[in-house]
């Protein structure tokens, strides 16, 4: 038994800022941040929440699947910015959609998180613990922003992505993993330390410290050894692939995995010009759009590809 996506949905928040919006605020310039990451604009959360979002694209995601919440058995939320330590995002999202009958549970895996997430629904789906389940990649990255750091918080938008998958008997699905938990000190973000009467420190918030550089070098590296991996596991070509569904977290990056796959880049979907990087949410939310535009169809072989913070890789060979 293998997964397909049987529906997805998307939410981003209301407030638009573009690169020149930007420019009054901080030393930076629209030239700068276009030709250096293909990003024109992002979405950025003012009353939205993590979860609001991820209710909003979880709706969207069960409606276009044609299920109801009482169907859905597992609920998977990928975040690096739930609202809360607990409850989890997906437990949130549960008790709002009203999916009463899943067991839900977050997984933290970065910009790889949406990827991750699939691949447990996928062993659950496959042993037959359960026959439906949501996946969520939701962040509002803009709260653990620092937003004195121009080389990192012009990168990120916030937003959220859902996906329906259904247990199918002869739907392809192939998927690739990976951590490099050695290199994870080019891309993080603490956490609160140890501070309490016994042990006092200074407890002020950490926000998002990144090695742009080591980190472009870790994804065009990684991400088409990931997906030779699948396209050799499941004896296709790349140019049997209709769509590779990237993250969006650099049109350079994307534009380098096209060309290391000698594939054009019309089979590459970006929206990165207008959301940014919205990290877990980043798949999802391009699976909606393009979707929602008629521009997939019935039978597309396509690619999924997550990567970042861990750091971390996913990706997945799926028929549409
Ligand atoms: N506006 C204007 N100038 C900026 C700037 C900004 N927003 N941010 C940094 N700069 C300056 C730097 O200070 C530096 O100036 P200097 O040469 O005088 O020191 C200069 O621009 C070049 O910075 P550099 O870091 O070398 O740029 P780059 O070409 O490596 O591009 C990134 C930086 C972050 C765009 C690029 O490395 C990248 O996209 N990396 C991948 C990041 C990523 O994908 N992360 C998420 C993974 S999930």
């Amino acid at each position: 038994m293998n997964i397909r996506i049987c529906g997805v949905g998307s939410a981003l928040p209301a407030l638009t800022v573009t690169n020149d919006d930007l420019s009054k605020i901080m030393d930076t310039s629209d030239e700068w941040i276009s030709t250096r990451t293909g990003i024109r604009t992002r979405h950025l959360a003012t009353e939205e929440t993590t979860t609001g979002l991820a209710v909003e694209a979880a709706k969207q995601a069960i409606k276009d699947a044609g299920t109801t919440p009482e169907e859905i058995e597992l609920i998977i939320g990928a975040s690096a910015t739930p609202d809360n330590i607990v409850p989890s995002l997906a437990c949130e999202v549960q008790r709002e959609i009203g999916a009463s009958n899943a067991v839900a549970f977050d997984v933290t895996a970065g910009c790889s998180g949406f990827l991750f997430a699939m691949s447990i629904a996928q062993a659950y789906i496959a042993s037959g613990k359960c026959r439906n389940a949501l996946l969520i990649g939701a962040e509002v990255l803009s709260k653990i922003m620092d937003w004195s750091d121009r080389s990192t918080c012009v990168l990120f938008g916030d937003g959220a992505g859902a996906a329906v998958v259904r247990g199918e008997e002869n739907a392809m699905c192939y998927m690739t993993q990976g951590s490099d938990g050695a290199r994870g000190s080019v891309l993080s973000c603490m956490n609160r330390p140890v501070n309490h009467p016994y042990h006092v420190q200074d407890s002020r918030h950490a926000f998002v410290h990144m090695e742009g550089q080591e980190v472009f070098k870790f994804a065009v590296r990684t991400v088409p050894i990931a997906i030779d991996r699948l396209l050799a596991e499941a004896k296709l070509t790349a140019d049997d692939i209709d769509y590779f569904f990237l993250h969006q977290a650099n049109l350079r990056i994307l534009e380098s995995v096209a060309k290391r796959l000698k594939q054009p880049m019309e089979k590459f979907p970006v929206n990165i010009t207008e959301c940014a990087n919205t990290s877990a949410a980043s798949v999802p939310i391009l699976l909606t759009e393009y979707k929602k535009s008629g521009r997939l169809h019935e039978g597309d072989k396509i690619v999924l590809a997550g990567f970042g913070a861990g750091l971390t890789w996913g990706a997945a060979l799926l028929t549409w």
